[in-house]
């Protein structure tokens, strides 16, 4: 098996973390990485707004008060040295498509252009690459899903308005204790067969 393989089977979402620090320079090391993802146009449309220790609380304290804690399953998630925020920006799209090597699509007219949103899929092949980027340094991520107080989250991080959110990563050493696997995991993997229609659908 290559080192490929190995980093693609064994990446698994991680959900308790030990609370140490990440290395000097290993979230801009992830960072180099995720940014080699493909992006149409090389647009790179992505941010993250990156917390660090204590600032993670900016993040938790909204989107999980004090007084839900008791009940929540994934108590070492909080743990988590690092939550980075990921955005795609749509408009850095319309602007890279407005100009001369690729006005002719007519994809720079503006966002209503677009048949597909080309920021999200970008910014999420930029995550996977991050998360896969984790597993090759033997730290654990989790992405997961802004569902509450999205909007609260933004504004108290400054969020420009025009970035869509594309969810949050939790990142760190994993605790030496793993949590029990999310609900989802049991579901059965689908099979090459199942997902290629070959010769068409
Ligand atoms: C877009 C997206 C949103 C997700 N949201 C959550 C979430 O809110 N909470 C969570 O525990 N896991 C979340 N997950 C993780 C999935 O449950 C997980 O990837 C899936 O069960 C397969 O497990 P594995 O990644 O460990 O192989 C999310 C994954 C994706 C791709």
């Amino acid at each position: 098996m290559t080192e490929f393989t190995e980093v693609v089977r064994n990446r698994r979402m991680t959900r308790a973390f030990a609370p140490e620090p990440l290395d000097h320079g290993q979230l801009d090391r992830l960072v180099d990485l995720a940014g080699r993802a493909p992006s149409a146009g090389k647009s790179q449309g992505w941010h993250l707004v990156a917390l660090e220790g204590d600032e993670t609380a900016r993040y938790w304290d909204v989107a999980l008060p004090r007084e839900r804690r008791a009940t929540f399953r994934w108590s070492h998630l909080l743990d988590a040295p690092v939550v980075l925020l990921a955005f795609a920006d749509p408009h850095a799209y319309v602007e890279r498509y407005a100009q001369d090597d690729k006005s002719s699509t007519g994809l720079g007219a503006g966002v209503e252009a677009w048949p597909a949103p080309y920021w999200t899929i970008d910014a999420s092949m930029a995550v996977m690459t991050l998360l896969l980027a984790a597993e090759d340094e033997g730290l654990g991520a989790l992405l997961f899903a802004v569902f509450r107080s999205e909007e609260e989250i933004r504004a108290s991080l400054g969020v420009p308005e025009r970035m869509v959110t594309i969810g949050a990563v939790a990142l760190g050493r994993p605790h030496p204790e793993p949590a029990g696997r999310g609900r989802s995991a049991s579901r059965p993997r689908r099979t090459p067969a199942e997902i290629v229609h070959r010769g068409g659908w």
